[in-house]
């Protein structure tokens, strides 16, 4: 079994991706602000560079969705790592509409400037035009449904309804454009891609499970030991890889007829359990 994924495999770059950013690069000219949004437990991994070199010299808000289910003390490092490249930023829960109600203020300290500059010229105040850009399922939806108090956003979706992009009021001072996310185009660094399917921000049949299951329990023995040990009784001086997941698989049962362990649910259970916070808040990126 080779536990490393391909080149081939990591390099792939969906064909409407393209049409998505020549779309953000037309829009942009209208926004006073971009706000990036991230998962707070992979900020690195989740953040697009080709979004950064098309979006660097507009003032940006970064949002670390999903702070929920991050390891807070390496969210706080993390944050402050943005903070020292120059980029402001605010932990959210967008389901639970944790600290939403500070993105707006947060966005006007940003702007400032321009704000009293536009005051002093005797321009009128408008609201500030704004985009939300982050990978697919970080959380956008979620987050323009609590910004806006709607139910749904995803009007484009019913038949005869154009997709065209469009603004939200929010309040009288504020104005989102819902726009299509971004993916990472290809990840160099595989430990990205990893990161990613973990998390299950790219579909779990880009990069096989059980790689994926290897990195994922191997980053647990090496950061989270006792977590390990704490939910599925992994001992903690046990390191191979085939060992835990027989562990995993005895521990909650997931056999086959005979006793034979079931690795295909054990995958399942594990990447189950990251992602709904059975084994806590964990982050992934580490700087
Ligand atoms: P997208 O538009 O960027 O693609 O993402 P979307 O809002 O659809 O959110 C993707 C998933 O992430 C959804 O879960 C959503 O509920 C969840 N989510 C968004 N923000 C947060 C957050 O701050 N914390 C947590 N824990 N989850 C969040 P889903 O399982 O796809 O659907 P659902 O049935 O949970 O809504």
């Amino acid at each position: 079994m080779d536990k490393k994924i391909t080149e081939k495999q990591i390099q792939w770059y969906p064909g409407h991706m393209f049409k998505s950013f020549r779309e953000i690069k037309e829009k942009l000219k209208l926004m006073d602000l971009v706000i990036i949004l991230l998962d707070a437990r992979l900020p690195m991994s989740s953040m697009n560079p080709d979004i950064l070199k098309i979006v660097k010299h507009k003032p940006i808000l970064i949002l670390y969705n999903k702070m929920d289910l991050a390891d807070s003390n390496i969210l706080k490092d993390q944050i402050i790592y943005f903070e020292e490249q120059g980029f402001q930023g605010l932990k959210i829960d967008a389901q639970s509409q944790i600290n939403t109600n500070k993105i707006h203020e947060k966005a006007q300290s940003i702007l400032q400037e321009k704000l009293e500059r536009n005051k002093s010229k005797g321009l009128l105040e408008r609201p500030i035009r704004t985009m939300i850009l982050g990978i697919p399922n970080v959380g956008k939806s979620t987050l323009i449904n609590a910004l806006s108090g709607k139910k749904a956003t995803k009007t484009g979706n019913k038949p005869g309804v154009t997709k065209a992009q469009q603004w939200i009021k929010i309040g009288s001072n504020f104005e989102l454009l819902d726009t299509p996310g971004v993916l990472w185009p290809k990840f160099d660094d595989k430990k990205v891609g990893y990161h990613l399917a973990i998390t299950g921000a790219i579909k779990d049949n880009i990069i096989p499970i059980d790689d994926v299951c290897h990195y994922a329990l191997m980053f647990l023995k090496e950061y989270y030991p006792m977590r390990l040990l704490d939910k599925y009784s992994v001992p903690l001086d046990m390191y191979d890889y085939v060992e835990m997941l027989n562990q995993i698989g005895k521990q909650r049962g997931a056999l086959l007829k005979g006793a034979e362990i079931d690795y295909d649910r054990v995958y399942h259970i594990i990447l189950t359990d990251i992602r709904n916070k059975a084994l806590g808040g964990l982050s992934f990126d580490r700087n």
